[in-house]
């Protein structure tokens, strides 16, 4: 049996869910983190069993998340690489800087200042990844933050993350939002990355607006297009299941159609290779390799090169 954290299959009851949400799906989140459901999950397992003790782990929350600890780095740099790829960060454990394909801290700095502020929120952050934000949410004075992502590997780099800190305010389950049922509402909901990958715009706004309450605020981000909104045909910057590319007057009418009021555009901004680049921790093609080296306004594929908005909304 593996010694996993606490929030792990083998320890894992019910009990220690997150209150409140009694109606969710919690059964699929045991059924998820098990080694029928991922062939890599015994892996991961073992890596996340492996990783090295330390003594009086300290959680502090800047653009880098860091656990701050004395810990064996090379027992660390060891059980963390078996997580590869680290897409969302960065984070410092010890001394290793986790270098992630992403700086997601541009894209906090980006909002940051703009949303209504977090404190003593309930946030649901939908596509949460690792669990990266979660932890800037509760440095913001976040309660609790509920992150769900279906891509297992995140997920277990999140338990990774918690092995040492053990901090219940923040959880990464195993779940899609099409799974949640509109019975428990959140005062922030952050949907970040994840519209263009769903088939119907008008349904994710939909259910957007069943999971925030009355009062409470949406963080909606997505690739954007400055021109025409468009279909891509088969994929975009490399990404398979890119389903639209919007305008953002698109993304405002989809809100606006759900019910939110108050809707602002916070940022646009071009992706750039600075904020999402392969490293040492992401060792796979990157933006650079999706763009027409040519041209960097436009993707391999012909189409405008990424660029993203942030918008919020109240219900
Ligand atoms: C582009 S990443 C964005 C991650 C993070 N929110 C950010 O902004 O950096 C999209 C994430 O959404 C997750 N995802 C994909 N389909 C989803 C769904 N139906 N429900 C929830 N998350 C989903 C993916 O696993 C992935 O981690």
């Amino acid at each position: 049996m593996y010694e996993l954290g606490f929030f792990s299959r083998l320890e894992m009851t019910h009990h220690d869910y997150p209150g409140g949400l009694d109606s969710w799906p919690l059964h699929l989140v045991t059924q998820r983190l098990n080694p029928d459901h991922h062939g890599d999950y015994n892996t991961w397992a073992q890596a996340i069993a492996s990783l090295p003790d330390m003594d009086s782990p300290r959680l502090v929350v800047g653009n880098e998340v860091q656990i701050h600890g004395n810990v064996d780095t090379d027992q660390l740099i060891l059980a963390l690489q078996k997580l590869h790829p680290w897409r969302k960060g960065p984070f410092r454990i010890g001394q290793v800087k986790l270098q992630t394909e992403w700086r997601s801290d541009l894209k906090w700095a980006r909002l940051e200042q703009g949303i209504a502020p977090l404190t003593g929120h309930r946030i649901l952050d939908i596509g949460c990844g690792n669990g990266y934000f979660g932890w800037r949410m509760l440095n913001a004075g976040a309660r609790e933050v509920i992150g769900i992502d279906p891509t297992i590997l995140f997920c277990m780099q999140h338990q990774a993350i918690n092995h040492y800190l053990r901090d219940a305010r923040n959880w990464v389950l195993p779940l899609k939002i099409e799974e949640l049922p509109a019975t428990h509402q959140f005062d922030s909901v952050f949907s970040m990355g994840v519209i263009y990958h769903r088939k119907s715009f008008i349904e994710h706004a939909r259910q957007l607006f069943d999971l925030t309450k009355l009062g409470g605020q949406v963080v909606l981000e997505s690739i954007v297009t400055l021109g025409e909104g468009f279909t891509p045909e088969t994929r975009y910057a490399r990404m398979r299941n890119v389903w639209r590319i919007p305008h953002t007057d698109e993304l405002k009418e989809c809100l606006r159609n759900a019910g939110f009021q108050q809707i602002k555009v916070l940022d646009i901004s071009q992706t750039t290779t600075a904020e999402q680049h392969s490293t040492p921790w992401m060792r796979f093609e990157s933006l650079q390799q999706a763009l027409d080296p040519q041209d960097l306004s436009l993707t391999v594929e012909g189409y405008p090169a990424p660029v993203r908005a942030i918008l919020t909304a109240i219900k």
